[in-house]
This record gives structure tokens, sequence and C-alpha cells, in this order.
């Protein structure tokens, strides 16, 4: 979604870094600026800072830094969108939706409407299942059993053995059927009638990240098919976008990942807050952005069944690819977490999570369980197998681990599959070798001074920033393409472009252009961690430098790309014309 910058600026304005970050933490007035203990590391003298003037905040411990939206991502853990909507409704400001502004205000009021539905409707269901239609529900909660408390917290409710018990309630709260159609709840048949999608079920009201109702998942009492039932996607309600449960488990380092609604809730009440669920879709590529952004680690806990093991290769793929942390678990002696919590208690389960897979150990198992080790040629095929996998492993801890393990379960010697292993490294190095030749001047220049030049595109943003007479300066030397790509050369074009026009230069407004903390982070950093030089002779020093690395690090990459001998002259030449590129301030 996309929100003018104005707005983005406006919201920032209406809450003050100082205001929104004391609502979180204790802050102490030292000079121009606040701190306190740091809220992303652990410390015992405070060395997080906030400062009202760039209205940024900065940890001189873990480097933490960014303007008031980074600070709710970082403590709320939300994304941009809903940070930004989280202060938005804390200055108590509208946000319009993408698209025009007519379309825009109407899918905001539908949306709204949409959600007020949900929550009507979960009362209902809520209701339903007190009253004396719920009988049957809640003797088999009880028989599952679910604790009263853990009823109302994820706010299990049931739907009567109705046509229209649901349709006539909101009739009766006065939306109009168009609506009641749009939300998913209420359907149309072919006479022209209306009915309930959800009919005698245990209904599970599905929250999004915010807290509020998006859609249901309905189960049968017993037996009968379908065994669940799930809201359609709508307006408000995306199933690639929610994991059941996520509001109750984000903030917790490691996530455990099940596949079903009774499996999270059965783990929830027994103490392990942190489980979450794919929602009536297979796990994909999007539910495994969802994991990493909230947690750096999680559990795949599936099924003890073939089709829980072939859902978790598929659901490892997604999750490697993200770079977090992940184990699996096989649960012994019970179909799914929720029989085996109920079977055998939270300390068996605690104790069984210890005990979860690498993801290597995980595949050296399922392979296992396709070859017939007391076949030679199939111990062989094996045996390549595995190292083939472990031939990708660089931690050398790692490999002597299932080295050792690949050698006990085929009783091939260890040495041999290091032998293995060695011949699949060096077919790989040999690859690798040619590449590295063809682009070793390229890598070593482009990294080796990698900080420094870092270093000098920060300074120079900054000083330009700041002191809008040596911006005037500096334009006539410095291309903002110079700046080679990405972040810096963005902000360094921005800059121009305020002075330029005359606009003042908010640091904390440069920052949320971006929406990804890693992002936010660059450009807050530009302005938190670089030192300004007061003295003008140091000033010109700094600046000089900071210039010609810039500018050198840009010939220097495009002469390494290059094959035209005639482009490579020119080059050169400018590279020689840098060297005698000298700003002197006293004459500005
Ligand atoms: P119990 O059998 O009551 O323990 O439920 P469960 O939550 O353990 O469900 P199960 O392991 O059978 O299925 C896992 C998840 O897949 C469920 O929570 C649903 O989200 C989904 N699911 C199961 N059956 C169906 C179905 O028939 N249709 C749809 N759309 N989704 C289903
Ligand atoms: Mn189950």
């Amino acid at each position: 979604m996309y929100y003018p910058q104005e707005l983005i600026e406006q919201i920032r304005l209406e809450n003050d870094i100082v205001d929104v970050v004391s609502q979180y933490l204790a802050l102490n007035k030292k000079g121009n600026s606040y701190f306190s203990l740091c809220p992303f590391h652990n410390e015992s003298t405070p060395s997080f800072s906030v400062s009202p003037d760039k209205q940024l905040y900065y940890c001189f411990g873990c480097g933490a830094s960014g303007n008031v939206i980074s600070f709710i991502m970082a403590k709320e853990n939300y994304d941009f969108q809903t940070a930004l909507k989280f202060l938005a409704d804390r200055a108590h400001i509208t946000l319009p939706e993408q698209g025009d502004v007519y379309q825009a205000s109407k899918n905001e009021a539908l949306k709204s409407e949409l959600y007020e539905i949900h929550k009507h409707a979960a009362r209902y269901y809520y209701d339903c299942l007190k009253s004396d239609l719920g009988e049957a529900a809640r003797s088999y909660l009880d028989k599952r059993s679910i604790y009263p408390k853990t009823r109302i917290k994820f706010g299990l409710g049931y739907s009567p053995e109705k046509w229209d018990g649901l349709y006539e309630f909101l009739l009766g709260q006065g939306y109009d059927i168009d609506l009641l159609l749009k939300s998913g709840l209420i359907l149309r048949n072919k006479k022209g009638g209306y009915y309930d999608r959800f009919r005698n079920r245990l209904m599970f009201p599905i929250l999004d990240i915010m807290g509020r109702v998006v859609g249901f998942g309905g189960r049968v009492l017993g037996e009968g098919g379908p065994k669940y039932l799930n809201s359609p996607e709508t307006l408000i309600f995306e199933k690639s976008r929610n994991l059941y449960s996520l509001n109750f488990a984000k903030g917790n380092k490691e996530l455990i990942l099940v596949e079903g609604y009774m499996d999270v809730i059965s783990l929830y009440q027994k103490g392990f807050t942190n489980a979450v669920a794919a929602l009536g879709t297979a796990f994909n590529e999007s539910h495994a952005k969802i994991l990493n952004k909230y947690a750096k680690g999680v559990i795949v806990l599936f099924d003890s069944d073939e089709a829980g093991e072939a859902a978790v290769l598929r659901a490892l793929q997604f999750i490697l690819k993200t770079g977090m942390g992940v184990k699996i678990l096989q649960l012994k002696g019970a179909k799914d977490p929720d029989e085996f919590i109920n079977k055998y208690g939270p300390e068996a389960f605690g104790k069984a999570a210890q005990e979860a897979l690498s993801h290597i150990a995980f595949n050296i198992s399922v392979l296992q369980k396709k070859y017939d080790l007391n076949i030679s040629e199939e111990k062989i095929s094996f045996t390549k197998e595995v190292s083939k996998m472990l031939s990708g492993l660089s931690s050398p801890v790692e490999r002597a681990v299932y080295i050792k393990e690949a050698e006990r379960l085929t009783g091939i010697s260890e040495s041999a599959i290091k032998a293995e292993i060695e011949g699949i490294e060096n077919a790989a190095f040999k690859t690798l070798n040619t590449q590295r030749k063809e682009n070793y001047n390229y890598i070593k220049k482009g990294t080796l001074s990698e900080k420094g030049i870092v270093e000098a595109k920060k300074g120079i943003i900054a000083i330009v920033s700041e002191r809008r007479e040596l911006w005037e300066i500096i334009k006539l030397r410095l291309r903002p393409e110079e700046m080679g790509g990405g972040v810096y050369e963005d902000i360094l074009r921005k800059v121009y472009m305020l002075h330029e026009e005359n606009k003042p230069i908010n640091p904390a407004d440069l920052v949320s252009l971006y929406q990804e903390p890693s992002e936010q982070k660059m450009v807050s950093d530009i302005f938190t961690t670089t030192i300004a030089q007061n003295d003008l002779s140091g000033l010109e020093t700094a600046l000089n430098d900071q210039l010609k690395l810039i500018k050198r690090n840009y010939i220097e990459n495009k002469m390494n790309i290059t094959d035209d001998v005639k482009e490579l002259q020119l080059l050169m030449e400018e590279k020689r014309n840098i060297e005698s590129l000298n700003i002197t301030l006293k004459d500005s």
C-alpha cells in the first residue's frame, strides 16, 4: 500500500518521539537528549538515547536506531503499514486507502464495516455456545479438554443448526445484504434466499496481527465432512497473510509451527503460547516470510504421519530460503501435538521440543527411509546422497556430528565419507575458482574498503543536509549517482532536491521514506552516528577525503566492468582528475 509522503510526515510530526518512547521506557534527560536502558539488548547502564531535535533514537550499545515509526515497528513487532496505522490512531488521523481518493475512502469504510460485522458474528457465536443451543458443542469441548478460560481466550463459539441464525442476527443489527455477502459469512441460494455459511459447527475466530476478527474456521462436531470449513478470502482476510494465533504468539523469539487449530489451542493452554498454524491452506512462501518477520527461529511440528512428513519437507523449502533458524520435531506415540500434550503432559512435550532435529538430521532420517541399508548398492547411494548434503554445510562442528551419524547408520567409515565429501567439494571448488578469477579485481576493490566508503557516504550526506552553504559547493562536484545506487544515492538526491526547493530537511522524515527496518536504520545511522566536524579545517579535510573516496570508488567500479578500451582510458583520466579536486572552505 502506498501512502503519500506528506501524510507519513504528518503522522510522524504528530507523534513526538519523546512522548511515544516514554510510554514504553523511563527516560531521563541529559543535555539535549533523553536516556534509558536499551529495550533492544540487555544492559545495566543506559546507552539508549532519544534526540528530540533530530526526532531519532540511537543506542550506543547495540547500534539500534531509527525514528518514531521504526521504534514502534521494533517494539510492537509491526510492519511499516501497521506501525503507521498505530501512530495515526494515536494522533487521531484517518488513513486513506491506495488509489483514487473516492475509491480509497469507500474501501476503508467498507473494511471497517467488515471488521464490525465479524466482531458481531464472533459475539453471536460465542453467545450461542453459552446458550442452550450450545450444549453439544460445550460437551465436545469438555471431551477435548479445552478449559473454560482457553475458550474465552480464543473466543470459541458455536454456529447453531439453523439456516439463518447469523443472517437474522446481523439484519437485526441494521446491516444491508450486500455488505453481509461481502463478509463471506452469508451466502445466497439459487432461489435468491440467504443462508449462513457456518451451521452446527464449533467456531474458531481468526484474528489478524492487530487482534481484529477477520474470518472463521468451523469444525464439525464429531464425524462428517468436511471436517473444517473456513471463511473465504475477503477484503479483510487474505489466507497467506495470516497465521492462526500469531497475535498471541508474536514477541516470542521462537515459534512452533503446527498444522491445526486444535494443536495451537491445546499447546497454548498447557503453557506453549508460541504455536501458530497456517489457515486451511498449505504453508507457503509468504507464510515463511511472516514467520521470519516475527521470530528468529521456528520449530516445525506437523502430524506424525507420511502426509505430515511431506508437508514438513515442503515447508522447509520456504523457511530455509528466509535464512531464519529452523528445527523439526517429530512426536512419537501420538498422531499430533494436541493428542501428545493431552496424553503425556507439558513436561514431556517440553523435553521432546528440546530434542528437535536440525534440518540436516531430519533430511538424513527421511533419506534413510528410502534406502535399505542392508543392501550394499543402496548403502552406497545413501552415503553419496548424505555426503552431497553435508558438503553444503559450512560449520565444521555440524559436519563432524553428521559424519559420525552417517557412519553409525551405514557402517561406512568416517574417513570414507569424508573422502566422498571432499570429492564433491573439489568439483564444486573448480567451478567456483574459474568464476573467482574473473571477478577477482572487482571483488577485491569492491569489498576491501567497503566500510570506509560507507562512512564517507554517510558523512557527506550528513554535512550537506545540515549546512546549506556546503550543498552549494558539493552539488557542483558530486552527482547523486556517484553514490553508487541504493539508499545513499536516493537520500543524497532527496537532500539536493529539498535544498533546491528551499525546504527544511528533517532526518526523521528521510527515515520514513523506507518501509524496511534495515533501510530505515541505514538512513537513521547517517544522522546518529556521523560526528559533525566543528572546526573549519577538520571539516575541510573530512569533506575532501570523503568526496575523493566516493568518486574513486564509483570510477573503479566502472573500470572493473567495462571491456571497452576507449572508455577505460576516459575513466582513468577522470580518476586522475579526482586527485586534483580540492575544496577550500575559506573561499566560500
Ligand atoms: P482435530 O481433528 O479436531 O484435532 O483438528 P485439527 O485442528 O488437529 O485438524 P487437522 O490436523 O485434521 O487439520 C489441520 C488443519 O487443516 C485444520 O486446523 C484446518 O485448518 C485444515 N483442515 C482440516 N480439514 C480440513 C477440511 O476438510 N477443509 C479445509 N478447508 N481445511 C481443513
Ligand atoms: Mn488434531
